[in-house]
C-alpha cells in the first residue's frame, strides 16, 4: 500500500467515531429541511484532515483519543459551516463530488445551515466535552475555536478582496491564508492537546506545527485547483483564475511573465467571462513561468518548518502519523 493510501485508511478508522457524534448532533428535528440542509456537505464526504489533527494531537500530547471526539467533531463541522458560507461567496456549484448547498437548497437555506452548523460547534463541546476535563480546559478550548473563527473571518474578507487589487504580494497572500486556512488548522491540534490535559508549551508547539501546515496545505490546494482533474478534485479547476483571485501561483506569473504571457493571464483573470479556452492558455503560462514548480517549493519549506516546531512532543506512534499527515498534504491529488 502506498503512503498516500495508508494514511487515507488511517483518515477513516480515526475520524469514524468523529462521523459518529456529528450523525448524532445533526440528525432530524423540525423542520426537517435545515438539517437536511446542515447535513448536505457532510455527508458528501470530505477528508476529515481537522478531526485527525484533533485526535492525533490529543494523543501525541498522551491523551485518550476519545476524550478528543466531541473537540474533533466540533471543528469539523466548524470548517464544513465555513464551506457553506464559502462555495456562496466564491460562486462555486460544486464541492466533494456534489452540488454545494446553495445550490441545492438555495441561499437562504445555505445562510441558515451555517448558523446552525455555527451554533453545533458550541454545543458539541459544551454539552458533550467529557466530565474529567476542568471547566478552565473546556473554555479554554472554546477560546481557541473562537479566536480562530475570528482569525478566519478576516482571512476570508482579505480573499475577496484580493480580486480587485492590483498589488497583492507574496507577503499579503501568506498573511491571507495564514487566516482563512491555518488558524482553524492551528486550532484544531490546540483543542485535541487540550483534551489531553496538556501543558501550554504542548498545545503552543502542536498548534504552531499545524499553523504550518496550514500554509503548506493551502498553497497545494492553490496548486491543484488549476491543475487537478476536476473529478478527482470533486470543485471546479480554474475558477480560482477566472474569479481572478491572487494565489501565489498567480503572483509569481503576474511578477516574472513577459508582456504576451502577462496579457494571455489578464485576459483569463476578466471577471468570470473567460472562456475554457483562456483557462488553459493561462495555466500553460502558469506552467511555462515556473509559477507552479516555484509555489509546490514554498510548501514545501512549510513544511519543513512545521516539523522542527515537533522537536519538543515526545516521540509516538501519534506524532509520526502527524508527520505522514502532513507529508500527504504534497502528495495528494484532491
Ligand atoms: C478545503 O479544505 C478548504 C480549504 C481550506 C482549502 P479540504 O481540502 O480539507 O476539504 P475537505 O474537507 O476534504 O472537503
Ligand atoms: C477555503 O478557501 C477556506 C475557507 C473556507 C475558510 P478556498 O475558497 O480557497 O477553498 P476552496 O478551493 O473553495 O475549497
Ligand atoms: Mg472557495
Ligand atoms: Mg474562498
Amino acid at each position: 500500500m502506498s503512503d498516500a493510501q495508508n494514511i487515507q485508511k488511517n483518515l477513516l478508522k480515526t475520524t469514524g467515531p468523529v462521523n459518529e457524534f456529528i450523525a448524532n448532533i445533526l440528525q432530524d428535528k423540525k423542520p426537517v429541511q435545515i438539517y437536511e440542509a446542515s447535513r448536505h456537505l457532510i455527508e458528501a464526504g470530505g477528508k476529515r484532515l481537522r478531526p485527525f489533527l484533533t485526535i492525533k494531537a490529543c494523543e501525541a500530547a498522551g491523551g485518550n483519543a476519545k476524550d478528543a471526539v466531541p473537540f474533533a467533531a466540533a471543528v469539523e463541522i466548524l470548517h464544513n459551516f465555513t464551506l457553506v458560507h464559502d462555495d456562496v461567496m466564491d460562486h462555486d456549484s460544486l464541492r466533494r463530488g456534489k452540488p454545494t448547498v446553495h445550490t441545492k437548497f438555495g441561499e437562504p437555506m445555505a445562510i441558515l445551515a451555517g448558523d446552525m452548523l455555527f451554533a453545533k460547534v458550541y454545543q458539541s463541546v459544551l454539552d458533550y466535552a467529557p466530565a474529567h476535563i476542568s471547566s478552565e480546559d473546556v473554555v479554554w478550548a472554546l477560546q481557541k475555536i473562537t479566536d480562530s473563527i475570528i482569525t478566519l473571518c478576516e482571512g476570508q474578507v482579505l480573499d475577496i478582496s484580493f480580486p480587485k487589487a492590483t498589488d497583492v504580494s507574496e507577503e499579503d497572500y501568506l498573511f491571507m491564508i495564514g487566516g482563512k486556512t491555518s488558524a482553524l488548522f492551528k486550532a484544531c491540534a490546540e483543542v485535541g492537546a487540550i483534551a489531553a490535559g496538556a501543558q501550554i508549551e504542548v498545545v503552543d508547539a502542536l498548534g504552531k506545527f499545524a499553523w504550518d501546515s496550514g500554509i503548506a496545505f493551502q498553497i497545494i490546494d492553490d496548486i491543484l485547483g488549476i491543475t487537478a482533474d476536476e473529478k478527482t478534485l470533486g470543485k471546479p479547476v480554474g475558477s480560482d483564475i477566472r474569479e481572478c483571485k491572487k494565489t501565489i501561483i498567480m503572483i509569481h506569473a503576474l511578477k516574472n511573465a513577459d508582456e504576451n504571457q502577462k496579457k494571455i493571464l489578464l485576459e483569463a483573470m476578466k471577471e468570470e467571462e473567460a472562456t475554457h479556452e483562456e483557462i488553459e492558455a493561462a495555466v500553460e503560462v502558469l506552467r511555462e513561468v515556473g509559477s507552479i514548480e516555484y509555489a509546490k517549493k514554498e510548501a514545501e519549506k512549510y513544511l519543513e518548518t512545521a516539523f522542527k516546531s515537533l522537536n519538543v512532543i515526545k516521540d509516538s506512534d501519534a506524532k509520526s502519523q502527524l508527520i505522514s499527515l502532513v507529508n500527504y498534504f504534497v502528495q495528494r491529488q484532491y
